[in-house]
């Protein structure tokens, strides 16, 4: 089992440069395989795109790896089912249904894996490649989605669901004629990889909207891409500027992508200075108390709720924030109370009860954010924490413990 250790309360100076993010190279590499080769630069070092590769190597790609530049040549794939254990290796293994359904017109595999923050179904995608002539066999968790042909359709979804939004946009992209994705997910991630497409010799119009228009082509050439700057990432190394740093800066990002954070956390009165593609952040007293609710692009996103409670629980009077998007997401609490903060869970909502004072304590981590979470927290807690199943964590931050400890953190990654 992996743990991380982390000595509190070391004040962050520096700069910690953003990785490219977790949801865009999970959608650009499956998309490789549309065609021949492809070039994705700005790869971040983390165990979902190590998954995806493993899976490609899986299916007879050659992947050249190059820093962070990673290329691939899907030439000799073969439409071999995806087994149980990649399927679970992550949430993202999903998008294969829409990247082989482009490329064979069939796909075989399991529900996909990821963190257990909810129910997760993934039904809208399924109904839309059924809208795009495909049939579907499901057998307990194992599905085989096939189609003599697809054909381009309109598509309406009934909740702007990222995953959906990619997975239809893969298949669509090699239907017989116009496909319309209603209600799209408007994530960044996705003109990411609507760009990533386009650049192949897809047709694509209304990048960054809620209507995405897909002209389906017979055949898509190489491309290359490089992938966004992690949001996400960024969000909680701001955030652990506020709660301890002294002029930190996050560089490398693209500010604009974290309006809804970095608005919350102007209201908040936090120390932060906006920059061109960075943002220096310093340890803010006398924060006050704020009211959030996640929600899809560009509100405010649900990977930060977890990390954003460990900035509140130092923020003076009583915040809330009501999540949403997944119903179990607020797993990280039990142990920030367990450090000496003062949150009750009713339902979708939690009240923080702040000032609090942390603790460092023996604390597990049950999903990447919520293992975000503990990690702000253990920073700015007196004296050691032990963050146990860290994997989770190592699954969405690259080079966490060395980006860390550059700025002054006191923090090891243990195998025990
Ligand atoms: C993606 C992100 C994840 C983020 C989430 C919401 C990736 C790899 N992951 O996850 O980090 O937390 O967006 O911003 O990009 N839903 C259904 N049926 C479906 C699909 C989704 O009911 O077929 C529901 C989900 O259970 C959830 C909500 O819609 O309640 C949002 O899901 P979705 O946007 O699809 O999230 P993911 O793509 O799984």
């Amino acid at each position: 089992m992996k743990q991380i250790r982390i000595l509190g309360n070391k004040i962050l100076k520096g700069e910690i440069k953003i990785s490219g993010a977790k949801n865009s190279a999970v959608a650009l590499i499956p998309a490789a395989i549309l065609s021949d080769e492809v070039v994705i630069e700005n790869v971040p070092n983390i165990s979902d795109v190590n998954a995806l590769d493993d899976i490609l190597n899986y299916l007879g790609a050659e992947i050249y790896k190059e820093n962070d530049k990673l290329t691939i040549n899907a030439k000799k794939i073969s439409n071999k089912p995806i087994t149980e254990e990649y399927s679970n290796m992550l949430r993202a293994s999903y998008y294969f249904m829409g990247a082989l359904l482009a490329r064979f017109k069939k796909a075989e595999m399991y529900f996909p894996g990821g963190c257990k923050i909810g129910a997760r179904p993934i039904d809208i995608h399924l109904m839309g490649f059924e809208k795009l002539g495909a049939e579907i066999k499901n057998d307990g968790d194992k599905y085989i989605i096939e189609a003599k042909k697809l054909i381009g359709a309109e598509i309406e979804l009934p909740f702007p669901s990222v995953g959906a939004t990619v997975n239809i946009l893969m298949a669509a992209s090699k239907a017989e004629g116009t496909t319309t994705i209603k209600n799209a997910a408007r994530e960044p991630e996705i003109g990411n990889l609507v760009d990533l497409l386009i650049n192949m010799g897809a047709k694509i119009e209304g990048k960054d909207t809620n209507t995405l228009t897909i002209t389906g082509v017979s055949k898509l050439t190489g491309g290359v891409t490089k992938v966004i700057p992690d949001r996400i990432e960024a969000g909680t190394y701001i955030l652990a500027g506020v709660m301890n740093g002294d002029k930190l800066k996050v560089s490398n990002m693209e500010p604009k992508h974290l309006d809804s954070l970095l608005n919350i956390l102007k209201q908040m009165d936090a120390d932060i200075i906006i920059e061109e593609n960075s943002v220096i952040a310093s340890k803010s007293d006398n924060l006050k108390a704020i009211d959030v609710t996640t929600a899809v692009y560009p509100g405010f996103p649900t990977d930060l709720q977890q990390p954003l409670t460990s900035l509140l629980i130092m923020a003076h009077g009583n915040s809330h924030i009501k999540e949403t998007i997944y119903e179990n997401r607020f797993q990280n609490v039990k142990y920030l109370n367990e450090m000496g903060a003062n949150i009750e869970i009713n339902g979708d909502t939690i009240t923080i009860k702040g000032p609090s004072k942390l603790i460092g304590k023996v604390v597990t981590t049950s999903d990447l954010r919520a293992g975000a979470a503990l990690i702000l927290a253990a920073l700015h807690a007196e004296g050691e924490t032990t963050i146990k199943e860290v994997k989770y964590v190592l699954r969405g931050y690259g080079n966490i413990v060395k980006k860390l400890t550059n700025v002054g953190a006191q923090i090891c990654l243990e195998d025990v």
